[in-house]
């Protein structure tokens, strides 16, 4: 699907913003606003973006103050915004899990297979796998349809859960594939028995399942080398000893981390909290935002706080 018009020649480099950034942190410290408010700063530097929640409990329509929905929707020039609906992600996704069983495997075990997926549909990580589906898709349009993706995410562990998906999901895939692969084998051997002919290639589900098993590889690999996680936190200690932990996950699981933001600081922060903060994350920088008195709702008062975002 397009999206107005397309841009000739993105304005790209290295020097300049990441392609995917991800705005994660503790619930509540501010990731829907600062998710927001960068996105807004990228469009007005003439980048089209394309921003995603990923939150089931979507709320970035709240912190734009415009009403959102599955399909990306026009919030200002240069800038789409979408809450998609992971239920029907969900439904489509056990949908093809049962097309792909219904092809891989031996027709005596499907009705136990459908009963299991039934179950396992209704499992937390089912509605994660599909938002993950969700995400992967986004990406896919990056560069293209859109020059940048920004991703509101829900609190640290789903977001965790949610970057590592694709590489979990990979080998699963593999193992649909080598099934398949030994059924397309013995239809063949039984073609040539008869003196029959089937060429190679010629297998539309096993050449859906190596799609879909580049897709995942591809993700997993443009998540750690073109995506960003920018951080954010509130200045409190438990706070902080979460985004210490996330930061160190991230880290050494092989994902880049951008500047931290500091959201929400009072007139009268605790000073040590803060320098603690500053010493923690000093190498990737720090972004400090004051706590406004009035919440920033709506494009003016995103653009407002956005500004040091960048
Ligand atoms: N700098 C700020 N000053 C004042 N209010 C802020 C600031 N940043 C965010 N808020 C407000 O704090 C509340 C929480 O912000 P937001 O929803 O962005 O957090 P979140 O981390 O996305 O929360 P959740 O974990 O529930 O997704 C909102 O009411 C928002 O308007
Ligand atoms: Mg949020």
């Amino acid at each position: 699907m397009r999206f107005g018009r397309r841009r000739q020649e993105p304005p790209r480099g290295p020097s300049g913003p990441p392609p995917i950034v991800f705005f994660g942190g503790k619930g509540g410290v501010g990731k829907t606003t600062m998710a927001a408010a960068y996105a807004l700063r990228l469009a007005d530097e003439g980048l089209r973006t394309l921003l995603v929640s990923t939150d089931p409990a979507h709320s970035l329509g709240d912190a734009l103050d415009v009403p959102l929905g599955d399909r990306p929707v026009r919030v200002v020039e240069n800038l789409w915004a979408r809450e998609p609906d992971a239920e029907a992600a969900l439904r489509r996704r056990v949908r093809q899990i049962s097309d792909d069983a219904g092809a891989a495997l031996p027709s005596e075990i499907l009705p136990a297979v459908s009963r299991h997926l039934e179950h396992a549909a209704a499992g937390p990580g089912m509605a994660e796998s599909a938002l993950a589906d969700l995400l992967m898709d986004a990406m896919e349009e990056v560069p293209g349809t859109w020059d940048r993706l920004v991703v509101d995410s829900a609190p640290t562990g789903h977001l965790l859960r949610l970057l590592h998906l694709p590489e979990l999901l990979a080998p699963w895939v593999q193992g649909l594939v080598r099934q398949r692969e030994r059924a397309v084998d013995a239809d063949r051997f039984a073609v040539g028995v008869v003196g029959g002919s089937q060429e190679d290639g010629d297998d539309p589900l096993l050449e859906r399942l190596h799609a879909r098993r580049r897709k995942l590889d591809r993700a997993a690999r443009r998540l750690r080398e073109e995506a960003e996680v920018r951080l954010v936190l509130v200045p409190r200690r438990m706070v902080l000893a979460e985004t210490d932990r996330a930061a160190g996950e991230l880290a050494g699981t092989g994902f880049r981390l951008g500047a931290v933001v500091v959201n929400q600081v009072p007139a009268d922060a605790d000073p040590d909290v803060l320098e603690q903060i500053r010493e923690r994350f000093g190498d990737q920088g720090t972004v400090e935002l004051a706590l406004t008195g009035r919440e920033p709702i709506g494009t003016g008062a995103l653009r407002e706080l956005a500004a040091p975002l960048a």
